[in-house]
This record gives structure tokens, C-alpha cells and sequence, in this order.
């Protein structure tokens, strides 16, 4: 059964005929989940299990390679935008950012993230491959225009391109059709977020923990933090761990699949928080190691002798194109108000204080 916290929104209904009254229930439902959860699992029929089982076979046997085979897959001169970046490089920017460090003061001791002052980098190896299409104008940010790495291994470089094609495009079409769902949702045209994020640099960006090294209890893969980009989506992992925070409630929710079934997770990016006036606000979220994750690594280990007992989780970033002007929309930053004069009068406290959502370019709001 599925976490009964968080909700499920049947894409499906919207694809077979998206003006149905049935679409439109389903669509409001989406949009209030992102406003109320920041995230939703949604049901996609045109996903395969079987790509999703391919994709972290793949890269399971891409990280399990030596460390000096993998360094041939890194870009520095290219600010690791693509190909790989090895562990302990990325850093939890909340630790030594103010209203972050607020956020985790205003929750209940008892629902906090494992605690990220340290600042450590995280435990995990990244992969971005990119999924973006060029743009017919000249850009103002024109990005990288250097191609995707292929891994050299010949066992893995056969299977990469198809592979990572596959399963990105599935999920990259699952969030631009969800995309049009919470555009519908919230009382916009359908094309409102799609349109804006056509030309985005989206990333299918897939993480690795060696849970060898890194599979004791309460290790954080994954410090508490927000994502920058408009949606992000996962598909199934093979290990729990990943814990998300409402906003209304300052609860933390550990994600649960539904045990089978075609099933993606959704969380709302930085992006979309501004372009909604902070109606939508970006998700909070961690990766951990917690019992749950500690049973998954005792039944892989017995099921999986043969395996590399690495995390992988699927990620894919979606992004708003960089040219687009991001600024609030009138109408949902109006809601976004109602909504916060409502929460303080029923004595319930938003996670976050109000913010300005200056006007800018989305390409800005990625360099800040
Ligand atoms: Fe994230």
C-alpha cells in the first residue's frame, strides 16, 4: 500500500483525454498536492518497470568500476555539468545558508533532518547526462554546448545511450504532462509551465551511495535541502531512505512506493516556488540511511549475492528555460497571501518566513 501521506495522482486519466471532468478533478488534486505537500507520486501506465530495472542495473555496474576508470568520465574544465563527479564534492549549501538553518529551528526536535552543520560534503556520486533541447533563438545563456560522456567500458558503453534515453525520456515526459496538470490545477493555461520549461536544460542526473562504505544507520547520502530547478521527478529506488518534509505540518514523511506499479516521484524545485508567488513552496528533502534502508540492504545482500549493494537514485531535474522571465503570477501569488494570512490565523506556522520573489531570469536565478 501506498504512504498514506502523501498523494497520488493518476496521470493516465489526464493523457487518455485531458479536457474530461475526471482530468480536471485529477488536475486540481496535483496542484494541491504540490501546494499542501510539495510533492505527489504519480501514476504513469507508459512507464516500464522494466526500463526503470535496465536504468539502475546500469548504473549500478557504471559506479561499481574502479575510482581511476570513473575519473576518465569527469569534466572539470566544464564545471562537471556533464559526465560524472565523484563523492564528497557536493556540499548541503542549507548548512551555511541563514533561512535554511531557520527552517530546521522552527520544526519539532522530533521531526528534524539528521543534523547537516557539520557540513560535510555528501556520500554520493553523481551522473549528468543532459536532456535538453537547443533553443531556435539565440540564448542569453547559451549553457554548455558540449555533448553528453559516454563511458568507455565496452560492456557498459553498448547499453549507456539507449538506456539513459529511454528511461529519461519516460520520466521527462511524465513531469511535462504533470506540468500541464498543475498549470490546470492551479487555474492557468495548460501550456503555462510546459511552454516555459521547452527549452530547459534538463538533466537526467542519477546519484550513487556505496552502501558498503556508507550503509551504517543515520548516515545522510543526502543532507537536508531544497532543489533549485522547476520538478523533480525519481523513479522507484531499490533502498528506501528518502525523507521529505509538508509544509503545513513540519512533518517528516518517509517516501514509499506503492510495492508494485508504475509509479514516479514528484517534488516542486525552487523555480516553480517563485513563479507561484510561493503558493507552491520547494520541497524539503533528505536521503538517509534508516531501518528501512538497513532491511532493503539485508534483502538485496540475500537475493543479489552478485550485485554491487549501491543506491542508486533515478533523479531527473526539469527545468524552466533560461531566457523565461521568472516572476510571480499575479493570481497564485494572491492565493499565495490568502494562504499565509490564513495559516497565521489559525495559529499555524509556515515553515519559512515571507519572501520576495524578485523578477529574473531563470538563467539568474540558476547562477545565484
Ligand atoms: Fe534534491
Amino acid at each position: 500500500m501506498a504512504d498514506a501521506t502523501l498523494p497520488i495522482i493518476n496521470l493516465d486519466v489526464f493523457v487518455a483525454s485531458p479536457e474530461s471532468e475526471a482530468a480536471l478533478k485529477e488536475c486540481k488534486k496535483a496542484a494541491d498536492a504540490l501546494i499542501t505537500y510539495g510533492a505527489l507520486l504519480l501514476h504513469d501506465s507508459r512507464v516500464s518497470e522494466e526500463d526503470n530495472n535496465a536504468f539502475l542495473d546500469l548504473i549500478e555496474d557504471y559506479f561499481a568500476q574502479p575510482e581511476e576508470t570513473l575519473k576518465k568520465d569527469e569534466r572539470p574544465e566544464l564545471g562537471y555539468q556533464v559526465g560524472v563527479t565523484l563523492e564528497n564534492t557536493e556540499k548541503p549549501k542549507c548548512a551555511v545558508d541563514e533561512p535554511c538553518l531557520k527552517v530546521i529551528a522552527r520544526l519539532d526536535p522530533a521531526e528534524r533532518p539528521l543534523d547537516i552543520t557539520a557540513h560535510s560534503p555528501d556520500p554520493k556520486c553523481r551522473f549528468f547526462w543532459k536532456m535538453s533541447e537547443k533553443p531556435p533563438y539565440e540564448s542569453q545563456y547559451p549553457g554548455l554546448n558540449a555533448p553528453n560522456v559516454v563511458p568507455e567500458d565496452e560492456n557498459i558503453r553498448e547499453r549507456w545511450t539507449p538506456i539513459m534515453e529511454k528511461w529519461g525520456t519516460s520520466m521527462k515526459t511524465a513531469v511535462a504532462n504533470l506540468s500541464e496538470m498543475a498549470a490546470v490545477g492551479l487555474g492557468l493555461p495548460r501550456e503555462t509551465f510546459k511552454d516555459a520549461g521547452k527549452y530547459g536544460p534538463h538533466l537526467l542526473a542519477p546519484t550513487a551511495s556505496d552502501l558498503k562504505k556508507y550503509g551504517q544507520k543515520d548516515t545522510i547520502l543526502a543532507g537536508f535541502h531544497t532543489d533549485l530547478n522547476f520538478l523533480t521527478i525519481h523513479g522507484r529506488s531499490r533502498y528506501p531512505g528518502l525523507n521529505i518534509w509538508a509544509r503545513n505540518s513540519g512533518k517528516r514523511i518517509p517516501v514509499r512506493f506503492p510495492a508494485t506499479g508504475r509509479y514516479l516521484l514528484v517534488q516542486a524545485g525552487k523555480q516553480l516556488e517563485h513563479l507561484s508567488g510561493g503558493l507552491v513552496k520547494a520541497g524539503y528533502h533528505e536521503v538517509v540511511v534508516n531501518d528501512a534502508t538497513l532491511q532493503a540492504i539485508e534483502r538485496r545482500k540475500a537475493g543479489h549475492p552478485d550485485r554491487p549493494l549501491i543506491r542508486i537514485s533515478s533523479t531527473f531535474f526539469w527545468h524552466l528555460s533560461s531566457d523565461y522571465d521568472l516572476a510571480p503570477i499575479p493570481a497564485l501569488q494572491e492565493r499565495a497571501r490568502a494562504l499565509r494570512a490564513d495559516a497565521i490565523t489559525l495559529g499555524k506556522i509556515d515553515l519559512e518566513e515571507e519572501t520576495a520573489y524578485e523578477p529574473m531570469k531563470v538563467g539568474q536565478q540558476v547562477i545565484k
